[in-house]
């Protein structure tokens, strides 16, 4: 049984027969191929192309490529829900991690590896719902938050890579321990507003090495693990530390928590600084390609976030505020918005919209800007499950 549906519909294990527009100019062209990862659809189908034909009776295909591709369909409340409890435990860990280190006892990186295998069925269930998630709660708890939004962004972006579930874990357990040398750094220099001495700065560039040096210890740790850790602040063009490591002599987990943690830490309130709304982190690291970071590793990090990450508050041409809930590869500037206020800033009845399902219609908007919620005081993830 065929069946046409709208391009925006189309999901990972479907079998699709062709895609176009089915006019003459642009007639339905033969594809016989599951649908891949939703990252991948563009390889696939031409963003252009507006109808794809299915075959629905491939039902075998469809359950078990689904099934392969772990892109279980659940609800972004449920997801939320588990992304909470998730969020909790998290936090719960690395206190205890943060105190373990400082008092030179054991650091339970069995924990770490379960904690991140949960980051990795999260991310893997719902790429978009525990990231909304955990960014939105930084408040003022950067220390704690900042290792588990670095593990859990790393994870995200493994994916968009293309990498396997045991390449995520390593790559999520890197992410969580990324800053364990810290713990030996004094707080009075890492929460310092103004630009450090020559000798605090020496102080904060051993820390890398420092966590590389706690966590080889451990017992079954893995190189790959103990590497990203060691270069997380190695940079392309060789400015970074501990090494000064270039273009591909920096392994590629090091590259990914690179860009992840200069993300996070961007989108970040600090004691001395706003968080930057994430369109303009990214615009900011936009502006370092070539630089600090490979040209290819940021465009490939500003796909797999899109152009307004999730999570941003928007202000839409027609005047009302909303919450970006989930990209859309394929229309990056058009993704899903849940609106929950109005022109005046005051809470409206949230309802969802699809800007490219509302595309050509009399109700078609756009994003006009982002804003950023600290400058309204505003709580965005009460909005989440309203
Ligand atoms: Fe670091």
């Amino acid at each position: 049984m065929y069946l046409c549906i709208k391009r925006s519909e189309l999901k990972p294990g479907m079998y699709v027969v062709c895609h176009g527009r089915g006019t003459f100019d642009s007639p339905f062209v033969r594809v016989d191929s599951v649908t891949p990862y939703q990252d991948k659809i563009d390889s696939l189908i031409p963003p252009d192309a507006e109808f794809v034909l299915i075959d629905g009776s491939r039902a075998d295909v469809i359950s078990t490529a689904a099934e392969a591709l772990s892109e279980t369909a659940s609800s972004l409340q449920e997801d939320l829900a588990v992304a909470r409890q998730l969020h909790a435990d998290a936090l719960d860990y690395v206190k205890q991690f943060m105190e373990n280190v400082r008092h030179g006892t054991d650091i339970n990186v069995g924990k770490a590896a379960c904690l991140v295998d949960r980051f990795v069925e999260s991310v893997l269930r719902n790429g978009t719902a525990a990231v909304t998630l955990f960014k939105l709660r930084n408040f003022d708890e950067y220390t704690y938050t900042h290792s588990i939004n670095v593990s859990i962004l790393a994870v995200l972006l493994g994916k968009h890579l293309g990498l396997g579930k045991s390449s995520l874990l390593k790559l999520g357990l890197a992410g969580l321990l990324h800053d364990a040398g810290k713990e030996f750094v004094p707080q009075h220099i890492l929460n310092k507003p103004g630009k450090l001495t020559g000798d605090e700065f020496r102080v904060v560039k051993a820390h890398p090495l420092a966590g590389f040096n706690l966590l080889r210890k451990q017992r079954d740790m893995q190189v790959d693990v103990l590497q990203a850790v060691l270069e997380h602040h190695e940079r392309h063009d060789g400015s970074g530390y501990p090494r000064g490591l270039r273009d591909d002599s920096i392994g590629l987990y090091s590259r990914v928590l690179a860009i992840v943690d200069v993300y996070d830490a961007l989108t970040s309130k600090r004691v001395y600084k706003e968080a930057l709304p994430p369109a303009k982190a990214l615009a900011l690291m936009y502006s370092m390609r070539d630089t600090q970071f490979a040209a290819d590793d940021i465009d490939n990090f500003i796909r797999c976030v899109g152009v307004f990450p999730t999570g941003s508050l928007v202000r839409l041409t027609g005047g009302e505020h909303g919450i970006v809930m989930s990209i859309n590869p394929g229309r990056p500037t058009k993704p899903q918005i849940k609106v929950v206020l109005n022109a005046r800033m005051h809470p409206v009845l949230p309802r969802m919209l699809d800007l490219e399902a509302m595309e050509g219609t009399p109700e078609a908007q756009d994003i006009a800007e982002v804003l950023n919620p600290a400058d309204y005081k505003l709580d965005l993830e009460q909005f989440l499950s309203a």
